[in-house]
């Protein structure tokens, strides 16, 4: 008999390779893209303001919601019919911001994370719907249907959550970038001060295999951060610095210099600081503390 592993892996693999979806995927993931285009609305949805994605923290609401009305559905029986009925709307709700955090994060995905994440959306809007459907059904006394619609809903949500579950801890979608870089705890060169440039471009360095990016700012002060952004892993030293800010060129999130603040998602982790310091014409850094 085949395991779990079997049947669920080339099922995703599959929708991974499905190019046709690519159709329909692109187009609205551009529309994705325009829609959540404006700082307010990309900080709010990518969870800047929160210091974490805020996608999966909004999809607990209506997953718990619906699991907990399927429980009173099957242990509770009629006396909780009211209760399963109104967790089964309130999940409907809560469903709303989840998906809008959701379309501004698939917006910055492509490929095979972009495929996956349309399945993982359709699939998530059906569960939506069929939740509503039951909740008008118990609304108009047919328990019965509303707790058979329920059912299929949540089976569903089970499919789309592990698809979400795979972009993020298989895929990588949503994970802070710099979290695995090894900290360099004593003073380590990286460059000739002359080799930086003095109008603020950046430039990229190792430090013990690790990529930072330098700033020579007005003085002899140099400032380092992290050359791989916290976001999706994009190259920090090829953005452009403005206003003592970083801004990447993958997909746009701005970074304080001084700091590492995200401005502007969807990053929403701080992009490590570097402690970095001028010894004769050399530049030296450690990983901030
Ligand atoms: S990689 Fe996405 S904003 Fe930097």
């Amino acid at each position: 008999m085949a395991s779990p592993r079997q049947i669920v892996q080339p099922f995703v693999h599959r929708i991974e390779e499905m190019e046709r979806l690519d159709g329909v995927a692109r187009p609205l993931a551009v529309g994705a893209g325009r829609s959540t285009r404006a700082t307010p609305v990309k900080n709010a949805l990518s969870g800047t303001w929160l210091g974490h994605p805020l996608h999966p923290v909004l999809t607990d609401l209506p997953i718990g919601a619906w699991t907990m009305a399927a429980v009173l559905d099957v242990a509770g029986g009629s006396p909780s019919a009211g209760a399963a009925r109104r967790l089964v709307g309130t999940g409907a709700v809560a469903a709303l911001p989840a998906a809008a955090a959701g379309w501004a994060d698939w917006s910055d995905t492509y490929g095979a994370d972009q495929r996956v994440g349309l399945v993982h959306a359709l699939g998530n809007v059906a569960a939506t719907f069929l939740q509503m459907g039951s909740y008008l059904c118990r609304r108009r006394g047919h328990r019965g249907a509303g707790v058979a619609l329920s059912a299929v809903a949540l089976g569903a949500v089970t499919v789309t959550g592990y698809l979400g579950g795979h972009l993020s801890y298989i895929r990588g979608v949503g994970v802070n970038h710099t979290a695995f870089e090894e900290p360099v705890t004593d003073w380590v060169d990286v460059a000739s001060l002359d080799d930086l440039p003095p109008d603020g471009r950046p430039l990229r360095a190792l430090a013990r295999g690790v990529p930072v990016m330098l700033v020579r700012r007005a003085g002899e002060d140099v400032i380092a951060l992290s050359a791989t952004c916290t976001h999706a892993g994009g190259p920090l030293d090829e953005g452009k610095v403005l206003d003592g800010s970083v801004r990447c060129p993958w997909h746009g999130s701005v970074f304080r210099l001084a700091d590492g603040r995200v401005l502007r998602g969807p990053a929403s982790t701080t992009q490590p600081v570097w402690d970095a310091r001028i010894e004769g014409e050399r530049v030296e850094v450690r990983s901030g503390r």
